[in-house]
């Protein structure tokens, strides 16, 4: 089912509050992206007929957003920043180690499907590396200074039934 035919009342809203219809994008993506947790390629071409807009021009934004995906993901994605300043602090030996902890490679999900691994451009903490943003649908937690064997608590934490995550 199209976007359109299910959040009707949703996208129509969205688009009262723009003159510009391409100003619509990001709400139509964040709308796109809530229930599977990623934009479906169907739902890209979708949202670039509303908009008139090429569909990789719509794809180009959820591959410049972090908080936008065009895959399925674990319940967790962790997105560690490996941009140069950080890779200077450490991150990218820290994402080798966390991934060989995890028994996954960049991108990968681990076995009982709860993280998922993702090296992403800088999150705006450069002094703080090694750090990550840690994803759960909507909400977003940073953790910043982060060693392997402290990433390695807090994962062993979130599979834990009903912790939250500090
Ligand atoms: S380069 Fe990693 S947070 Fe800025």
């Amino acid at each position: 089912m199209s976007l359109k035919e299910k959040y009707s009342e949703e996208v129509n809203a969205i688009f009262a509050k723009y003159e510009n219809k391409r100003s619509a994008v990001m709400p139509l993506l964040y709308l796109a992206q809530r229930e599977g947790g990623y934009v479906t390629k169907e739902s890209m071409a979708e949202i670039a007929e509303m908009l008139e807009i090429e569909t990789t021009e719509v794809a180009s934004i959820v591959g410049f957003y972090s908080l936008y995906h065009d895959e399925k993901a674990g319940k967790y994605r962790m997105q560690v920043c490996a941009d140069l300043p950080c890779a200077l602090r450490g991150a990218d030996k820290f994402l080798e180690s966390l991934c060989q902890n995890l028994g996954v490679k960049v991108g990968e999900t681990t076995s009982d499907g709860l993280v998922t691994v993702e090296s992403v451009m800088c999150l705006a903490g450069c002094d703080k590396a090694p750090m990550f943003q840690l994803q759960e649908g909507d909400r977003v937690t940073y953790h910043e200074n982060m060693t392997v064997d402290r990433t390695m608590e807090l994962v062993e934490a979130l599979k834990a039934a009903g912790k939250e995550v500090k």
